[in-house]
């Protein structure tokens, strides 16, 4: 067997994401009010305590990341705790947040904040949420408060986690709230959040002129399943409409649609850096049939392994891909979440070494990648899916709150502290693929 290694630039941020309402507990915004309301979640579960990170618990947890190697942490602050009513802003909150990113810091973790994570306010989700025509002004007016009181310990700053997810959970498939499934809303909410992204950019940009700012872009791999030229066609559409369409308006300030273009001048040019979400692959074939679902059927590719409850697909080629999408912005790259729901840990010790082999393949090729972050440290609340999904390096028990150290633990800190993967790693956690990583 080969003894080699590849190696990333010094300085690579190595570290986990994590969101508010999945991991603080004792939310109150429009997750929360969603989760009350009888067959919204997976067998009717809320987020509750979540990880209890309000509770303190996310000073044990950043020492976890910290002497398991991690140099950074990626986390969210929750709009609803700053501005609990319109206009009221909660400094005891603010104070709270700046506790835990200077706790970040003192551990040696460099933050990255998300200023919007899925979640809203109550009234402002009850009021319209961000089919509010000022939805931008107020995200904007939010958002200033938090970088003012943070600016002196935040330098990474990601305004919107993927918008198009959101826009496609809340508003298209009516899994997420306010639950519509309503096209012209989606529209409308979609460009409300390149305006407020936009407004967000220049404000920060404002207050704090070093930083750098991008959105979470998720980006969701696919391939036509067959050389038939209808399933280039059918690809390219999803391409277009769901991976290109936001980041693409925050570079030319329009937002293209395909069968509509709406005009955003103040988001062009408004990412300093690519955030790079990346799970999995889909397969796409044209099928007249689905015109609900713009003509196409998806599936895994049916060679893929695929995790536990079925939701991502093991496809580090797919991350391949999306590096290389996101290397056309000639922005600096920073992977800010990629993971597996894997209760068992089988799969997530060569799910994480394939895709961080992916992302040493374009450090390899001089891209500018700064940083990885696995999503998640712990196990969290995910979304609809309620507790059912484990996506962290750490287990957690909900009712306990104990946490389990997953064996992908070692396989993660091994990678952070040698700043690489070395060939003595992947015969010890994964030798079944160690002909792909290293092949001889
Ligand atoms: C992402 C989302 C995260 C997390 C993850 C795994 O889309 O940003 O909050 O839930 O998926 O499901």
């Amino acid at each position: 067997m080969i003894s080699a290694s590849y190696h990333f630039p010094k300085g690579f941020l190595w570290g986990a994401a994590t969101a508010g309402h999945q991991v603080e507990g004792q939310s109150k915004d429009s997750w929360s009010a969603w989760e009350d309301a009888p067959g919204r979640i997976l067998n009717g579960q809320k987020a509750g305590l979540a990880c209890d990170w309000w509770g303190g618990r996310w000073q044990e947890d950043f020492d976890r990341a910290a002497q398991t190697g991690q140099n950074a942490h990626r986390l969210s602050i929750e709009w609803s705790r700053i501005e609990p009513e319109p206009g009221r802003w909660d400094n005891e909150a603010l104070d709270r947040y700046r506790e835990m990113i200077a706790g970040a810091l003192k551990r040696g973790l460099t933050p990255m904040v998300t200023l919007h994570h899925f979640a809203n306010p109550l009234w402002m989700e009850e009021s319209g949420s961000w089919e509010r025509e000022d939805s931008p002004e107020l995200f904007e007016r939010y958002v200033c408060r938090v970088v003012e009181a943070l600016k002196e310990d935040v330098n990474l700053w990601i305004t919107i986690n993927e918008p198009n997810v959101y826009m496609l959970c809340a508003y298209l498939e009516g899994v997420f709230p306010p639950g519509k499934r309503d096209l012209t809303a989606a529209i409308n909410v979609y460009a409300n959040l390149a305006r407020a992204h936009a407004r967000a950019y220049h404000a920060i940009h404002r207050i704090q002129p070093q930083a750098r700012v991008s959105i979470a872009n998720h980006f969701r791999a696919v391939r036509p399943e067959t050389a038939s030229p209808l399933d280039s066609l059918a690809a390219n559409l999803m391409q277009r409409a769901f991976n290109d369409s936001f980041p693409g308006a925050l570079r030319s300030g329009v937002l293209d649609l395909g069968f509509k273009r709406i005009s955003i001048p103040e988001a062009a040019n408004t990412q300093d850096f690519i955030g790079l979400n990346y799970y999995t692959l889909d397969q796409v074939r044209f099928n007249l049939l689905k015109s609900r679902d713009f003509f196409q059927t998806r599936r895994f590719p049916p060679s893929a392994e695929v995790s536990d409850t079925g939701f991502i697909a093991n496809v580090p080629e797919g991350l391949w891909l999306a590096l290389k999408w996101a290397n056309r912005y000639q922005k600096p790259i920073i992977i800010s979440e990629n993971g597996v729901e894997d209760a068992d840990d089988d799969l997530r010790p060569r799910y994480l070494i394939q895709h961080i082999h992916q992302i040493w393949r374009g450090v390899n090729f001089s891209w500018p990648i700064k940083g990885y972050f696995h999503w998640s440290l712990v196990d969290n609340f995910e979304w609809e899916r309620g507790w059912s999904q484990r996506f962290g390096l750490w287990g957690l028990d909900v009712e306990t709150q104990a946490r389990v150290r997953r064996r992908s633990v070692d396989v993660y800190e091994a990678v952070c502290r040698e700043n690489s993967i070395t060939s003595e790693m992947v015969e010890q956690f994964a030798p079944e693929i160690f002909k792909k990583v290293f092949p001889a």
